[in-house]
Formats: C-alpha cells, structure tokens, sequence
C-alpha cells in the first residue's frame, strides 16, 4: 500500500510524519534546529540549516522504516510561516533568513501602507514586521547591495521545495503571510509587490495547498529508497497545515496551538478580514477556504526561555507548577519576550514579570508564564469576538499541549471546551502528509482532514472563572504601562 510524507519546517526543529492511505501514523523522525539573534528583536536562520535536518529526519526515517518509506508516492510541506530567503539568480542563498518573530522592521511597515494606501484591504492584513514584504523593505535599505541581488523570494518551505524538485512554487495559506498575495482573490497583488520594489517574476508560481506542486527529484528518491514518482503537493503555512492535521476546515472549526508561537485558529467560509486587534485574514491550504487567527509570538518560546534561565526543563517547569497551583497568585507575565502581535502589533513592546515577591520562585514563575500565555490567547479571542467571529470548537495541538495545567488555564479563560486528540501528534507535518495523500491521489481535501478521536475534554474551572476573570483585568492593564517604558 502506498504511503505519505509530511515534513513540517518548523522554527526549533524539522519534523518528518509518514502515513499510510487510511492517514495512520508509521513512523517520525525529527531533527533540531537553532535561532540566531545578532540583535535584541531579530531572529535568523541559515536555510541551508533547514535543508541539513530536512535530510537528517529523512534519512532517520529510511533507517528506521526503509519498507514504509519505499512505498512514498505523495510529499507534503508544511513551513513556518512568513521568513525571507533571498536567492539570487543563481538560487544562491544571499544571506540568512529573516524570521516570522523578527521585529527590525517596524518603520518599513509605515512606508508600505504609505507607498499602497489600500494594502490593508488587499491583503487582509495590517502590514506587521512579522510578514515578509517590511523585511525585503528592510534589506533595500539596509543592505542595498544584497536587494539589488534578489532573483527570488521564497518562504523556507518553498526554499526546501527548490532543493526537493527545483521548482518554485508557493501554497495560498503560506503566500497569504507575505503581504503580497491579495488574499480574496488567491493571486499575487501587482500594487503590493511594487510597494516593495519587486514584482512577480520575484515571486514564485502559485497553487493550492491539496494540489499537486512537482516531484521529488530522482537522485533523492534514490538516496530514500523511494520506488516510484513522489508527487510534492502546495502544503501549507504551518497553522493552516495543522488544521489540516486536526480537521479544522468547517467554518466555525479550530485550533488553539501551543508552539513556539501560540495560535488561536478559525476557519472561514470567506475571506474576512478584519485588521482591528491585528487579527490576521489568510487563505487556507485547501481551494476556497480561508481563515483567521490570533498570532502570539512567544508561547512555548516563553516557557523555554524560563527554563533556559532557570537551568531547569520546560517539562520540570510546568510539572512544579502543576503540583503547587491554588489559582492565580501575585505574580503576572506578560509573554512579550519578542514583541507581539495580535491585538498590539507592536514588535518594541517586550516582557515582564511584576507581583514579585520573597516567595516567588520558579513553580510560581512558571505559573505566571504559563498564564500569561493563557491571557494572549484570550485577548486574541476577544479581538476575533470583537469583528464577529463565532468559533464552535477548539482542538489542542502542539507541545505545550502536553500539560493539562495549561490547557486547563486556557480553557478557563478563554470559558470554552478544549477537545484533546487521542495520543499522536496532529500538527503541521500529519496535515502535510494529508495534503500530500491528496496531490497524489487526487483525494478530496474535506473527506482526507478529518477530525482525530478525541482523548479527553478540558473543560473550564467554573471556580477560577472569576478569578482569572481579575487577573486578566490585571494583565491587561500592565501593557499600557510597559508600552510607554519600553517605546
Ligand atoms: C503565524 C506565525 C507563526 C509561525 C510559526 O503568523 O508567524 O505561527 O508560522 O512557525
């Protein structure tokens, strides 16, 4: 029976998930990656470092399940979302990868929605320093030698793709984080590109997320093991791959995603933006599907860099937490570590903790960090509330969605069930591998991205609904103050 690949290009690692025709998981490898940070608010990559793990996982996989992998007849992408790789006409890398949480570029946000009054209406977005197009504004002023380079602008999975098939070709879900695609129409915007200096030879060719997209170059099947053509399918931007995972693609369904970055997902019928509260309006990864979401930039992130500084693990962290937690206590974190964006789309605002006192110690950092990721999600929820979204069901993906403490918090704040999928892992590089089923199949999208069994419900705790109700007021009323100290 044939089989599926899903890679998922993520920020601390790749992953790569095989399946077979019924989507059921065979195997996983993955492969860890790094951050560079040569500047308080930047964030980097090398792509070659993507590339390097790509084979990694891959060749782990050929190791440990050489029959399964032999039979790969769909590829699917999944990718972090929004990072700059400048190729030059050569496809030579011209320098590293500007990240989806690098904040540099704040002031060529202002210059785009000055060059295009209506790229807001366009792209359905606010133009924030996360997504691509303020970044290349970036480099043309920066780095005016590098631009006058640039052959090709490529999303990393869309990089990896190269390097898999030497195509250039992009799904709408990740092409949406750009700022260059006029997300209701799924088409490249002449006058977005143009506010940047580029147009669309720059850019490579556009297909859905389902559809099929190339084929993995012979001499790489070759060094799998892989027997027969692999068609490559679009994939998609890591959330909208996710939700492909998890069966979010009804209107009304989603997400709540504890990753690196934290993700408050929902599907759309249509194209709705809504830039009030920064919310973000994208293109699905299947045809004539959209979706909005609540973007926090630092949510594991948050939680890794306490245990960094603690010299403790994220797990023993969470794990000390768990066992002394009463309810909120004095301490309160704001997750700012690398700004933020929904609701403040401010790359300058940064952390804090304040309510210390002599009996703060880790467990109750921990706590605080862990809340005050709860408290962005149900800011993000209040701004997708405030434009009229009704969301009807929320799944828990992503590594942080191992503590039921943290659920816990966010689903009492956010006052709605959290549905937990049966043991496995539903992310981006599952729902890759489900688009890739379906670019090699030519299945139907909605019949292959259902919804997993669900394991448990986390239901809110009525007797901390009122409480985190106060600390929430508390926690919003900080940011006002630490926007000032910190502008
Ligand atoms: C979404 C975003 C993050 C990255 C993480 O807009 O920036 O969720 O996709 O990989």
């Amino acid at each position: 029976m044939s089989t599926y690949l899903g890679l998922d290009i993520g920020t601390s690692g790749v992953k790569a998930m095989l399946i077979d025709r019924a989507g059921k998981a065979l195997g996983e490898a993955s492969a860890p990656l790094e951050v560079m940070r040569p500047q308080p608010g930047w964030s980097e990559q090398n792509p070659a470092d993507w590339w390097r793990a790509v084979l990694e996982a891959v060749d782990a996989l050929s190791k440990s399940h050489p029959a399964e992998l032999a039979r790969v007849r769909g590829l699917g992408l999944s990718g972090q979302m929004h990072g700059a790789v400048l190729l030059d006409d050569a496809d030579a890398v011209l320098r590293p990868a500007i990240l989806w949480n690098d904040g540099r570029s704040s002031a060529e946000c202002a210059e785009i929605e000055q060059a295009c009054p209506e790229a807001r209406a366009i792209a359905g977005n606010i133009a924030m320093p996360g997504f691509t197009a303020p970044k290349i504004l970036w480099v043309k002023k920066h780095e005016p030698e590098i631009f006058a380079q640039i052959a090709k602008v490529l999303l990393p999975k869309a990089y990896v793709r190269l390097l898999l098939s030497g195509d250039y070709l992009e799904d709408m879900s990740d092409a949406s984080g750009t700022l260059w695609l006029d997300v209701g129409k799924r088409d490249w915007s002449d006058a977005l590109l143009a506010a940047t200096g580029l147009n669309r030879s720059h850019m490579p060719a556009l297909v859905e997320g389902s559809a099929p997209a190339g084929q993995l170059k012979a001499e790489l099947a070759a060094r799998w093991g892989m027997t027969g053509p692999v068609i490559i399918a679009g994939g998609g931007g890591d959330n909208a791959a996710s939700a492909c995972g998890i069966g979010a693609i009804q209107p009304g369904d989603g997400f709540v995603s504890l990753g690196t970055s934290g993700v408050l997902f929902v599907s759309n019928d249509k194209f709705r933006p809504n830039v009030e509260g920064a919310v973000h309006a994208f293109c699905h990864a299947i045809p004539d599907t959209w979706h909005q979401m609540g973007v926090i930039l630092s949510a594991t992130d948050s939680l890794n860099w306490l245990a960094k500084i603690t010299g403790q693990s994220a797990t023993k962290l969470a794990g000390a937490a768990e066992a002394q937690f009463k309810g909120p206590g004095a301490e309160i974190f704001l997750p700012y570590l690398s700004g933020e964006r929904t609701p403040h789309n401010n790359a300058g605002a940064r952390g804090s903790f304040t309510g210390l006192s002599h009996v703060t110690d880790p467990a109750r950092l921990a706590q605080a960090v862990m809340e005050g990721v709860a408290f962005a999600f149900r800011d993000s929820q209040r701004v997708l509330a405030d434009a009229g979204t009704r969301i009807d069901r929320l799944l828990a993906v992503g590594g942080g969605s191992n503590s039921q403490l943290w659920l816990k918090m966010i689903a009492t704040n956010l006052n709605m069930e959290i549905h937990v999928p049966h043991d496995g892992d539903f992310g981006g590089a599952f729902g890759a591998a489900r688009l890739g089923l379906c670019a090699a199949e030519g299945a139907d999208p909605r019949a292959v991205c259902t919804m997993p069994e669900i394991k448990s419900v986390i239901t809110p705790d009525a007797a901390l609904v009122e409480a985190y109700s106060n600390q929430y007021a508390r926690y919003r009323a900080l940011y006002p103050a630490i926007e000032e100290a910190t502008a």
